[in-house]
């Protein structure tokens, strides 16, 4: 017996006949019996095939700021889909979504839009890579940085045990298909180790064209930067003449609308924006610090896309930030997220349940051991048996964060305290459930 209701079933199939395993991304397969089909999202809740509403702590994997079907978000597009999509030309919404993005992350001079986060992280390694003359990228275990070649190496997906020594760390490829050559141009290293990443600097700073990093684990636990690290980066990069990249596809108009720059206080050369900035609408952003543009504007360094900058993207994206200029979306995701986060804590401190709640109220984690994690490599000590159980437990309740720990529970503004108690409560009766069937 899996999570699907008959609807559910019977849609799953039919996906199934079309659809490979029945989904378009590979991260949306949970099973032949746990892949549930969508109705309809409504705020900070999603309703399946057979009625079923779900508080949503997914939002999407993260692109859910405001909530779902959010009104001016929607009218703004349905304006735009009547009026403005694509002309091989510059248009005006588009103008006006990049002034509005510029002016919210403050940092940088210029930017394109793209359309996803992978095709902003391969604009920025190739704008990082023509600008330095060197093809070495060092990214860094656990973090993904979406599904071109570059960066399908050491993603939170592998094995946190089969990553090698921490001084000399295998790059394991996270995907057949791959040219071995590409291995040769990656180098993976453990997060929060800046000795590391200095060593590597000093034994072949020469070849190394940039640091892509996720300001924060976005893709394992939510894991915070420790104090001094990106600031680290920042010095090493300056040091040696490579460029920062801060892929913000997940921090974005997320921790804030400064994103991650504004909410750590370190400014990368480029930084990678997508999911928030649009609220669900496809919509992505290569962000440009003086050298960085400079790449781009004297030519040379590609970087093209026909949908890039559409209409409808581009009013999505101006609608979204308005909306989270104007209103108190911030406030509520911290008071829901502080409030959700004190809640799990006190439920694994109250059952003696070694845990940690980590991360940013916007998007955090539940990490089942003794110590709290510092680096992918931590997730070995994750009880991932007793969490993987108890979140199924959850969403039978109708509650769901994704049944892998590594993905942050994600919060949008449409959720209430009154859903951060049912979440702790579900969690708590899910926790009992399976501490119960230990001791029968
Ligand atoms: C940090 C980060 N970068 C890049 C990507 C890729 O974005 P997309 O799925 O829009 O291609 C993701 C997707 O989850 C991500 O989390």
């Amino acid at each position: 017996m899996g999570l699907q209701g008959d609807a559910s079933k019977e849609w799953f199939q039919r996906a199934s006949q079309v659809l490979v395993n029945g989904v378009s991304s590979q991260f949306r397969y949970w099973g032949d019996d746990d892949t549930l089909v969508i109705e309809r999202g409504e705020g900070g809740y999603l309703i399946d095939v057979d009625g079923r509403r779900y508080l949503d702590l997914q939002c999407g994997f993260g692109p859910i700021i405001l909530g779902h079907g959010e009104p001016s978000v929607v009218a703004a597009v349905a304006e735009a889909a009547a009026e403005a999509t694509s002309f091989a030309m510059t248009q005006r919404r588009e103008v006006e979504a990049a002034e509005k993005v510029i002016a919210a992350l403050g940092w940088p001079t210029r930017m394109r839009f793209t359309n996803t986060g992978t095709e902003a992280t391969m604009h920025a390694i190739r704008l990082a890579r023509g600008m330095t003359g060197r093809d070495v990228v060092i990214k860094f275990e656990g973090q993904y940085h979406g599904m071109h070649d570059y960066v399908l190496f050491s993603t939170a997906g592998g094995p946190p045990g089969g990553l090698g020594s921490r001084f000399r760390p295998n790059p394991w490829q996270s995907s057949s298909g791959i040219p071995d050559a590409i291995r040769s141009y990656i180098r993976t290293l453990p997060y929060n180790d800046l000795e590391i990443v200095e060593r590597t600097f000093r034994n072949e700073g020469g070849q190394i064209a940039a640091v892509i990093v996720e300001p924060m684990l976005g893709n394992a636990f939510g894991i915070l930067p420790a104090e001094g690290y990106l600031e680290g980066l920042r010095r090493l990069c300056d040091e040696y003449g490579a460029m920062l990249i801060f892929d913000e596809v997940k921090t974005g108009f997320r921790l804030g609308l400064g994103g991650a720059v504004a909410h750590f206080g370190v400014t990368p050369d480029i930084g990678t924006y997508a999911k928030a900035l649009g609220n669900g609408f496809p919509v992505a952003a290569v962000a440009l610090g003086e050298w960085a543009a400079e790449g781009w504007r004297q030519g040379g360094i590609a970087q093209a896309g026909t949908y890039s900058g559409n209409g409808i993207a581009a009013s999505a994206a101006k609608a979204t930030i308005e909306a989270l200029e104007d209103g108190d979306a911030y406030a509520r995701i911290e008071k829901t997220g502080t409030r959700m986060m004190e809640g799990l804590a006190k439920v694994l401190a109250d059952r003696g349940v070694p845990g940690h709640v980590v991360g940013h109220p916007a998007m955090f984690s539940v990490f089942l051991a003794e110590e709290a994690p510092r680096e992918f490599r931590d997730a070995a000590r994750h009880d991932a048996h007793t969490y993987d159980t108890v979140v199924f437990k959850m969403i039978e309740k109708g509650v769901m964060p994704c049944p892998d720990a590594k993905e942050p529970w994600f919060l949008c503004a449409a959720q209430t305290v009154e859903d951060a108690d049912r979440a702790v409560e579900a969690f708590a009766d899910s926790l009992d459930e399976v501490l119960a069937g230990r001791s029968a």
